[in-house]
């Protein structure tokens, strides 16, 4: 008899902590291709916590990493269908929904450091971006940041000479194709999921990425040199179905923004540090070594991937670069 007090209470107890069983209402499925130990998977775990606190329990957040749903594209098509509710794609990967301004992300040294990046993602740029989104069916709600690139490959690549006849993975966009053709090299698109494998096979010789996914996928397991070059970006837009969105309670809708505000500054802080302690990794694990270049090097790079900006202009947009020029204060 006591036993089953004590389980009266307990139960009562659990009831009163989560709210009536009745209450969730709503469930978000995010879908992304990251490991969860990164930037972005950390960051989609601390909008599920926060999301799922702030509502409450009224709604539900799954969160599904490493392509264990959709592959680059599809989770884009999956997203307008209303198959999940919820993605964070890179920048790099809006080409195939008709809005190709994304792709000015990932012009090479574009950016001098986050602090100007920053400027452009929480400026009006950063907005107008955003809502190009809605004639899509998308709403975009954040800007997340992974950090800058490095390159791999198993040559040493310290010249833009060294990258010819190298076939390079790249994530889809224009810009980061003629990035690579730039350089001599060859270009190839590749689902991010299949990107271990490609190398391990020599499908591809080489690659570029942040450290933290570079680290999370072995890709320092199966190349023998990466240059810390810095020469690109890698970032977000977290999206959600716009008539999923819009039918939203509105008190709900406040508390997922809230609960995306929140996440989104976890998101970006942690950023750095994730990056860094996976080049700790990769390093420690004497699998990969890695070039530092000189200034000179630094600016033989330079010199070869300036003329991309003039090249890729008219594809992202003249004016929307030298609203980005002018933002940040920089131009290479
Ligand atoms: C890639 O495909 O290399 C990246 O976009 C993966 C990611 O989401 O960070």
């Amino acid at each position: 008899m006591k036993k089953l007090v004590w389980l009266a209470a307990a139960v009562a107890a659990v009831a009163l902590a989560t709210g009536p069983a009745a209450a969730q209402e709503v469930t978000i499925k995010f879908s992304h291709v990251v490991a969860p130990d990164t930037p972005k998977g950390k960051g989609a775990l601390k909008f599920k916590e926060l999301a799922e606190q702030y509502t409450g329990g009224k709604v539900k957040v799954e969160v599904y990493p490493n392509s264990q749903l959709y592959k680059d594209k599809e989770e884009l098509e999956a997203l307008q269908l209303g198959a999940v509710q919820m993605l964070a794609p890179s920048l790099a990967k809006f080409g195939p929904l008709g809005v190709k301004e994304f792709e000015v992300f990932d012009l090479p040294y574009l950016f001098p450091d986050k602090a100007a990046l920053r400027k452009v993602t929480d400026g009006p740029v950063g907005k107008d971006l955003l809502k190009r989104l809605e004639a899509k069916g998308i709403t975009g709600l954040a800007y997340w940041d992974n950090g800058f690139k490095i390159m791999t490959a198993n040559k040493q690549l310290k010249k833009p000479d060294d990258f010819l006849g190298q076939k390079m993975r790249i994530q889809g966009s224009k810009v980061l194709e003629a990035q690579f053709r730039a350089l001599g090299a060859l270009p190839q698109v590749m689902a991010f999921s299949e990107v271990y494998q490609g190398l391990q096979t020599g499908v591809v010789d080489g690659t570029e990425n942040t450290p933290s996914n570079t680290y999370t996928q072995k890709v320092h397991e199966v190349q023998k040199f990466g240059t810390l070059s810095d020469h690109g970006y890698i970032g977000y837009a977290v999206i959600v179905n716009k008539p999923f969105w819009d039918g939203l309670k509105p008190e709900i809708r406040t508390q997922l923004e809230k609960a995306m505000v929140d996440a989104s500054k976890y998101a970006n802080d942690i950023s750095q540090t994730e990056n860094d302690e996976a080049m700790a990794e990769m390093k420690k694990s004497g699998k990969i070594t890695f070039i530092t270049l000189t200034a000179d090097e630094k600016k033989a790079w330079v010199k070869a991937l300036k003329p991309v900006h003039e090249e890729m202009a008219g594809r992202v947009g003249k004016e929307l670069l030298q609203q980005i020029y002018q933002t940040t204060g920089f131009q290479m």
